[in-house]
């Protein structure tokens, strides 16, 4: 079989279901995204739908760490807004590069996104966990959040 491009590893499990659940799925975007790229082909059909699939769950999968971090007053909030917000601009800035000249080659996009989720999630988004589980344990989050859902 094939050897993926992203591969899920427990040491990127943030402790969080949610959160987990929707990193596992970004990861299979992501790969989606890789075969389209590979497939080639003059105009890139797939790799545009696979493009504006993975933009479209990229902003569904921000949003909803957006709305935990509100919901808890999560004190590292501006910093980790601040990545996604980032990467939103680049991705959007390669996708409009890559829309407006199809010679623009897809494989940097891809290993950009390859590249940057496995940093934030090994980094911010493990930080982010961390001060949920911790929250958890001290009995403070049920009533603010349910992770499971
Ligand atoms: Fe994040």
């Amino acid at each position: 079989m094939a050897e993926k491009f992203m591969e899920w590893e427990d040491r990127l499990s943030v402790g969080v279901p949610i959160i987990d659940e929707q990193h596992h799925r970004l990861i299979e975007i992501t790969n989606n995204l890789y075969d389209a790229c590979r497939q080639g082909g003059a105009i890139y059909e797939g790799f545009t739908t696979a493009l504006h699939e993975t933009v479209d769950y990229v902003g569904y999968h921000f949003g909803t760490e957006d709305k935990i971090m509100r919901r808890i007053n999560y004190p590292d909030y501006a910093t980790h807004k601040k990545e996604h917000d980032l990467f939103v601009k680049e991705v959007l800035k390669q996708m409009h590069d890559y829309e407006n000249d199809k010679t623009y080659a897809p494989h940097a996009l891809v290993r950009y996104l390859k590249d940057w989720t496995l940093s934030h999630i090994a980094l911010t988004d493990l930080k982010l966990g961390s001060y949920l589980v911790n929250m958890k344990k001290a009995g403070a989050l049920e009533k603010i959040i349910d992770l499971k859902s």
